[in-house]
């Protein structure tokens, strides 16, 4: 039994040793399930990215989604990216870890990804489903068992962390951060994630339709990453199938 303070995230917790991915678990059930309902896993097979992109999930990370039903437009869901974005950011620094956002989702430490953030949802034009939110964190993972481009709090800690201690910071600051989604202060949320993220600085933007480079400035109210292309068009860069890299 895994006992949490929070109210909504972790209400009911489901628990495995190994699953498939538990965001694909988690929209198996969201229809039947209470807002809150969490999945949790030990390792997962088939954990992924967007894009099925793979997601490395061996033993000694946090592999979790949340079941979500905020009562919103389904034009704010894409905003969850960034609740678990800041969250994620405010969990490490409670840790004594400085933190970085790469938008959309991932969160960088000293340039490397500790942690991944999935947000999936079932959703008409007017009515909200739900929405999943899953979080890959690295804890105690060994870096062989990761990508060369990836990091873990063991390897910048030096130290192996308590799952439970890091899970119950993290629940704690995604439910704070959900409580001012769903109150739909947008300003507060967006400039907290502003003060965490990686801005001002040059990127390639990479796309099935093309590739362009620019100053990434800023997020609008809709979290689209806004681009000044070298002729000094203002490009709106929306959170789907495209890729950032430093330039
Ligand atoms: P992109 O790199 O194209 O901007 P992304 O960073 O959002 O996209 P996804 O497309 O969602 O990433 O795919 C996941 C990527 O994360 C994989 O390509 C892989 O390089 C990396 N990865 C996989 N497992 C882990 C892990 N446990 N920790 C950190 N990074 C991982
Ligand atoms: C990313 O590519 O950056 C997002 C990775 C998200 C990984 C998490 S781990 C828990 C949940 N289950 C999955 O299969 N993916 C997400």
């Amino acid at each position: 039994m895994i006992g949490v303070s929070t109210k909504i995230l972790g209400r009911k917790i489901i628990y495995f040793q190994e699953i498939d991915s538990t965001n694909e678990y988690a929209k198996r059930i969201a229809m039947e399930e209470e807002e809150g309902t969490l999945i949790i896993a030990d390792v997962q097979r088939k954990g992924h990215g967007r894009r099925s992109r793979e997601w490395a999930s061996p033993r000694g990370g946090i592999w979790m989604s949340v079941i979500l039903k905020p009562d919103v437009h389904p034009r704010h869901l894409i905003k969850i990216v960034f609740v678990g974005a800041v969250g994620v950011v405010e969990a490490l620094e409670a840790l004594g870890v400085e933190a970085k956002i790469k938008w959309p989702n991932d969160i960088l430490v000293n340039g490397k990804k500790i942690c991944g953030i999935l947000a999936e949802g079932k959703y008409s034009e007017s009515k909200v489903d739900y929405i999943i939110l899953g979080v890959g964190l690295n804890i105690n993972v060994d870096k062989d068992a990761l990508p060369p481009e990836a990091t873990s709090l063991k390897e910048i800690l030096g130290v192996e962390l308590p799952l439970m201690d890091v899970f119950k910071v993290l629940i704690g600051k995604l439910e704070h951060w959900y409580g001012i989604f769903k109150r739909q202060e947008h300003d507060i949320l967006f400039n907290r994630w502003r003060s965490h993220a990686i801005l001002n600085r040059k990127v390639r933007i990479l796309s099935e339709e093309g590739e362009f480079e620019g100053i990434a400035w800023d997020v609008d109210e809709d979290g689209a990453l806004i681009v000044e292309t070298p002729d000094g068009k203002m490009e709106k860069v929306i959170y789907g199938d495209v890729s950032l890299r430093y330039a």
